[in-house]
């Protein structure tokens, strides 16, 4: 081997430990892969081309100069998921404990704009102390150079987040601009201020887990969409998510084969209880109607009261945003409308088909909500819906009562396809509020109030408390069978397929945030 040759192997095997054995070894005692383990187990086999392996700092403060690696703490490049071109950044927690350096980030940076040029993901596998301190604000600049270029790429390419381990200080904030984010359990977390601060500042006791562990955040701030035992988990959840996606918005989603066949499902017949206030699992309606094994429920463990997810009719890749009867009656709330606007807007950026199955009985009444804001926070949702270009079509399974009607998906706010099943009440209010209020001088006037209030209860409740009422006027444009769901699905999404919209010119609309 000549001498240069043997010299880029040195260099290139130097590389490959990283800040050596020794950080290896403590990085697996954590249960945790090291940044090219996980680029190995993301990637199909032998795809992954590195770029800028050779990078290193340009610190000499504090005796940097003598503390060297190469690839400086994350490891960039792009390869193939199930064939698709993707960018690709790992950071590599052996390497001043992935801290982000004016290089590291130098080094995101020109992956992200590649990613941009060509159009395909970007996936973050993030691992990271933060700033590197012994830069200071060049650290600082360099998190702003990323979280800019996050900001211009929403919406034009997919961007994936995966913490799989420290993610502390303002690095939080390109996970947050990206459109999902996938923590590892028990070995991740995200908070802006740490345990310490926290403590010094509000005189608050919390370890790490709990302010910014995995559960918090899949519970209580909805701040990530996913959670995985570990690590090997977690890229399986990113493949699986990149698998509804397309490269960019200027594609549609790939179609799985699919050969059409009967396509009745009878077990949807029986899912409504005859009590129209018993509760019972959105869920199972949404697997009768998607393909087998298709639905992947995102955010699952936030806002329960709504139900997002990707999954497929006939091949054909949908978000799905459906009431869950379950939790709260299917009631809008504050976090429900942001966790559903979001998620709207991504398929809508990336020309995902919407489903939406309908069972609400309004927004939650209450202080509670009305001081945190349902109003700006419900219009998030009737704002997405309306704004939304993609294929859009409703199946009104029970209820549909209120402005949440309107907010749902319906045909005034632009949905190509409104469906209801025969168990569908589509009105202002329930039966009972609306008699109370518009026959109160009546009942109260009667010599048996309460057997009143029955009698116009019922028959309120005949005129309104079904579909008919807005099948008439064409607010729903058909009133199907349970067990015909799938097929007419099928059928309206393939018909939608090459549905175009223009929206009036403007800059940017001003959601309401
Ligand atoms: C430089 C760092 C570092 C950092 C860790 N290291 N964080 N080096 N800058 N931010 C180094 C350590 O010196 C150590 O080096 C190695 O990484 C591993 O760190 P340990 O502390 O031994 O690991 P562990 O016990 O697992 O703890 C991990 C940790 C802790 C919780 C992340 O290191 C830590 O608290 N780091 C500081 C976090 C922080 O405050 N960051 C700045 C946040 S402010 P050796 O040589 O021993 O292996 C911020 C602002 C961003 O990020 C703003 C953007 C707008």
């Amino acid at each position: 081997m000549s001498k240069p040759i043997e010299l880029l192997h040195q260099k290139l095997e130097q590389a490959k430990l990283g800040g050596g054995q020794k950080r290896i070894d403590a990085q697996h005692a954590k249960k945790k892969l090291t940044a090219r383990e996980r680029i190995h187990f993301l990637l199909d086999d032998n795809t992954f081309e590195e770029i800028g392996a050779l990078v290193t700092h340009r610190t000499v403060d504090f005796g940097m100069q003598d503390q060297v690696f190469y690839g400086d703490g994350v490891i960039t490049g792009y390869g193939n998921i199930e064939g698709r071109l993707v960018y690709v950044f790992a950071q590599d927690f052996t390497v001043f404990g992935g801290s982000l350096s004016e290089t590291h980030a130098e080094k995101i940076c020109k992956i992200m704009d590649l990613a941009m040029k060509v159009k395909a993901p970007l996936i973050g596998l993030n691992d990271s102390g933060g700033a590197r301190i012994q830069e200071g604000v060049r650290s600082l600049g360099g998190y702003a150079d990323i979280f800019h270029r996050n900001v211009m790429a929403s919406g034009v390419i997919p961007q994936i987040s995966a913490i799989m381990g420290p993610c502390a200080g303002g690095a939080v904030y390109s996970p947050a601009i990206t459109d999902f984010t996938i923590m590892v359990e028990d070995t991740s977390y995200m908070f802006v201020t740490g345990p310490n601060v926290v403590k010094t500042v509000t005189n608050e006791s919390v370890t790490s887990e709990e302010l910014g562990g995995a559960s918090t955040h899949s519970t209580k701030s909805g701040v990530t969409h996913l959670t995985a035992a570990n690590d090997i988990l977690a890229i399986q959840d990113v493949k699986r998510l990149l698998s509804y996606m397309p490269q960019s918005f200027e594609e549609k989603p790939a179609d799985l084969p699919y050969d059409l066949q009967e396509e009745v499902r009878e077990e949807l017949e029986s899912i409504i209880p005859d009590n129209a206030n018993q509760p019972y699992d959105m869920v199972d309606i949404i697997n009768g109607v998607c393909d087998a094994d298709s639905f992947f429920e995102i955010h699952k463990d936030y806002a329960a009261n709504i139900i997002v997810g990707f999954a497929r009719i006939a091949g054909q890749s949908i978000g799905i945003v459906a009431n869950q009867p379950m939790n709260l009656a299917g009631c809008l709330d504050v976090n429900s409308s942001k966790k559903a606007a979001r998620f709207t807007r991504f398929c809508d950026c990336f020309n995902i088909p919407l489903l939406v199955l309908v069972d609400v009985p309004g927004f939650l009444p209450g202080t509670d909500q009305e001081w945190n804001g349902i109003i700006t926070n419900g219009a998030k949702l009737l704002y997405a819906l309306s704004e939304a270009t993609v294929p859009k079509v409703t199946v009104i399974t029970r209820k549909a009562y209120g402005g949440a009607y309107d907010v749902m998906n319906s045909k005034h706010i632009g949905a190509d396809m409104n469906y209801a099943w025969p168990s569908a009440e589509i009105a202002v209010m329930g039966a009972k509020g609306a008699s109370e209020i518009i026959f109160k001088k009546e009942i109260k006037d009667a010599a048996d109030p309460a057997a009143k209030l029955k009698e116009k209860e019922a028959e309120y409740a005949d005129l309104f408390a079904n579909p008919y009422s807005a099948a008439e006027r064409g607010f729903i444009d058909e009133v199907i069978l349970p067990k015909h769901t799938r097929r007419k699905l099928i059928r309206a999404f393939t018909m939608l397929k090459d549905k175009t919209i223009d929206i009036p010119i403007k800059k940017h609309g001003n959601i309401p945030l």
